[in-house]
């Protein structure tokens, strides 16, 4: 418990002040009440700050093109706004509100509290679609919420988005790379349907510069001596909703391990601060759930003082009873620890947070283009990320948030803002949607923030190296437009189409599957060395994708059974998302002309098709130091093998991986060995310039 706190000087205010060209309202909004206690849900509508502005908002969008909304996170944007509109008409006469979150558990939490607002069955007039999930119906939702990963799949069936009404794209400041070519296309697609409504919503004053990306077309218009249609120009409304004073508290010196700082402190909130509930920001599924057996190990040792505490993670793949844990009221006398990741920084709100506690970390996408490697990373975040979770804290009463970092890091060192995802991404399956959508000039789009021309170079290599664009760089048939079609990453995309010609796509749609989820392995708190036993159980030589294929047919030979599942470590909720994923893959690949062909035990071809998709990611072992280092064959990266993968400190000489999370090292998760010479086979372009080239790093 030596952690030594000290009060900053930091006050946040949750929206800093606006300037030229915006429509302020002022409000008397408050939320003295009490979160506790029963209050009707029309109440509770009415109580949002957005109330306020119904009036405004269904005139701005009557009267404009494009409104942008920014408003605090819990002012009541994702519930209400479609709300309204609908009831103003907006879904008359078949038509459609839609509105586009980037994170899947937040499209399917707000969708199922707008159904409960309006007493509806979700479904039916307020339905979601997330990837694999399609929990709408075309005749009657009236109100449909979906990632923005998916209306870019939408608008391969129907570029216009006829359907749609008025579309809202949500949470606009993360700038999730979907939501960035998403803007981009709308703003096309505006030209040719102007009665077509956008509503940008927003947290933060990043709004700003979604407003000046639309004014430049404007602009650009005037220019070109277009005549300006009325309305062109978006409007900006700004929500106020304060919430309340937060007071900020420093570490007095660096930590070192906010896995542990975060526990102490959590004990320490629990030991000396009235009720309250608390959130604590960490970074992932394995920092939350170390937290999470720490917390409970040393609360149980802490005697009863700790007893109250009812301690939940929060973070995507969660199965719907457990997020319904976390918005439910706290019981009277008991705390709520809620340990997320970043996705109650804006995309949810939780009632009853009174303490924050912020790591200062969250997971981030990173891409070199010169390496050519895309990992995870647990990156320290910005100072509009820190002043978001901070301002978690003010919802019902004036609040505290505990800052793992000091204040001097906070003022000298963190940034103001986070690096939009396009340009810190590997734009393999961003280039794919737009060629498929026909946008031929990739680089000339109209970007809300422009991708480098580096990144951009290196996909279309892997494009042209994949066979799904040829010399022109255009799609190629049928290839490249059966690789558009399917809804996964193009690599995994030409395995299944290579897996055809090899004979293997039953087995190659399981690992597809399987790749697909986070993990199928239970998350062993406390019980490593069981977990480890159960997986050499199904371990394959090969690696972990013919591993998936042993588990798969263990699973069916159980009768799908969960307890066989609970035997062996291997999470039954994932298995059974497996075997859905695995029924919508078939039936595109039927689509597609696959019909699935089971190569019995030849795993010699199943490993030739995985490689046909990810030779890109092809690994060379290089020494036995650090249980097995490898570097990249393309960009000579090191390397090592993940823990948990079955080929750790098995290490074949050449490899290719999944994917990479880096921590203290770059480490490849999913591994499989190859023989080398496979690489020249499937993708003679891509290794032969290695050779001209051999200085590319
Ligand atoms: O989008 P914004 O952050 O402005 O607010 P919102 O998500 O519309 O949330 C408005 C209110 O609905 C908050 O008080 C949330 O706590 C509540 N809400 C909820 O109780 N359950 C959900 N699944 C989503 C929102
Ligand atoms: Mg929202």
């Amino acid at each position: 418990m030596a952690q030594f706190w000290k009060p900053g000087t930091e006050k946040p205010r949750l929206l800093e002040d606006e300037d030229g060209g915006v429509i302020f309202l002022s409000s008397s909004y408050s939320s003295s009440s009490s979160g506790y206690g029963y209050v009707s849900i029309e109440k509770q509508r009415q109580r949002l700050p957005v109330y306020k502005y119904r009036t405004a908002i269904l005139y701005l969008v009557e009267s404009h093109a494009t409104t942008i909304v920014v408003g605090e996170t819990g002012s009541g944007k994702t519930t209400q706004i479609p709300q309204f509109l609908k009831e103003a008409g907006w879904a008359d006469g078949g038509r459609v509100i839609a509105c586009t979150q980037p994170r899947r558990l937040a499209v399917q939490a707000v969708a199922s509290r707008v159904a409960e607002e309006m007493g509806v069955k979700l479904g039916e007039e307020v339905g979601y679609t997330i990837r694999f999930e399609d929990i709408s119906n075309p005749d009657l939702t009236r109100i449909k919420f979906l990632t923005d990963g998916v209306l870019l799949r939408e608008m391969m069936d129907d570029p216009l988005l006829t359907k749609y009404s008025v579309i809202m794209v949500d949470e606009a400041h993360e700038r999730s790379i979907s939501t960035d070519i998403v803007l981009g296309l709308l703003k096309k697609i505006q030209k040719r349907r102007p009665e077509l409504r956008l509503i940008i919503s927003s947290a933060t004053i990043e709004a700003k510069s979604m407003s000046n990306f639309f004014l430049s077309s404007k602009r650009r218009q005037a220019l070109e001596g277009e005549e300006l249609r009325p309305g062109l120009e978006p409007a900006i409304l700004s929500v106020e909703g304060r919430g309340f004073n937060v007071q900020i508290h420093y570490v007095e010196d660096p930590v070192r391990d906010y896995v542990q700082a975060a526990v102490s402190t959590v004990l320490l909130i629990n030991d000396k601060e009235p009720p309250g509930d608390i959130l604590v920001f960490l970074t992932g599924q394995d920092d939350i759930d170390a937290a999470i057996k720490l917390l409970t190990e040393e609360a149980r040792s802490n005697g009863k003082n700790s007893s109250g505490l009812i301690i939940l993670p929060l973070y995507s793949g969660l199965t719907r009873a457990e997020q319904d844990l976390i918005f439910s009221p706290t019981p009277k006398g008991k705390r709520k620890v809620v340990i997320s990741t970043n996705i109650a920084e804006t995309s949810l709100t939780l009632e009853g947070i009174v303490y924050v506690v912020d790591s200062g970390f969250s997971k981030q996408r990173f891409y070199n283009p010169i390496s050519d490697i895309e990992n995870l990373v647990v990156a320290p975040i910005s100072k509009a990320s820190a002043r978001q979770r901070a301002g978690r804290a003010g919802r019902l009463r004036p609040g505290k948030c505990y800052r793992l970092y000091t204040e001097e890091y906070f003022l000298n060192e963190m940034s103001i803002q986070g690096i939009p995802e396009i340009q810190r991404s590997n734009l393999v399956s961003c280039v794919i949607q737009l060629k498929a959508l026909g946008i031929d000039n990739i680089l000339g789009f109209d970007w809300p923030a422009s991708p480098s021309p580096e990144s951009m170079i290196r996909a279309l290599e892997v494009l042209y190296s994949l066979g799904v664009l040829d010399d022109d760089a255009k799609l190629t048939s049928p290839v490249g437009f059966q690789v558009a079609e399917i809804p996964l990453e193009p690599m995994i995309a030409k395995m299944i189409l290579s897996s055809n010609e090899l004979g293997c796509s039953d087995e190659i749609i399981t690992i597809a599957a399987v790749l697909s989820i986070q993990s199928i392995w239970f998350s062993a708190r406390g019980a490593q060395k069981e977990l480890d036993e159960a997986k050499l159980r199904f371990a394959a030589a090969e690696g972990d994708h013919v591993t998936f294929l042993n588990i798969y047919k263990g699973f069916l030979q159980s009768g799908k059974s969960s307890k066989w599942c609970h035997k062996n470590f291997i999470n039954y909720h994932a298995m059974k998302k497996v075997m859905e994923i695995r029924e919508l893959l078939r039936r595109i690949a039927l689509r597609l002309g696959i019909v699935l062909k089971s190569c019995e035990t030849d795993m010699q071809l199943v490993r030739k098709a995985v490689t046909a998709g990810f030779f890109a990611n092809a690994c060379r072992l290089e020494a036995y130091s650090h249980g097995g280092m490898y570097k990249t064959i393309r960009g000579s990266q090191e390397v090592y093998i993940h823990p948990s993968s079955v080929l750790f400190r098995v290490n074949p000489k050449c490899v290719i991986y999944h994917s990479l999370v880096s921590t203290d090292r770059q480490y490849m998760r999913n591994v499989m060995s190859i023989d080398p010479s496979w690489l020249t086979e499937v993708a003679p372009h891509f290794y032969q310039q290695q050779r001209h080239n051999p200085t590319i790093h």
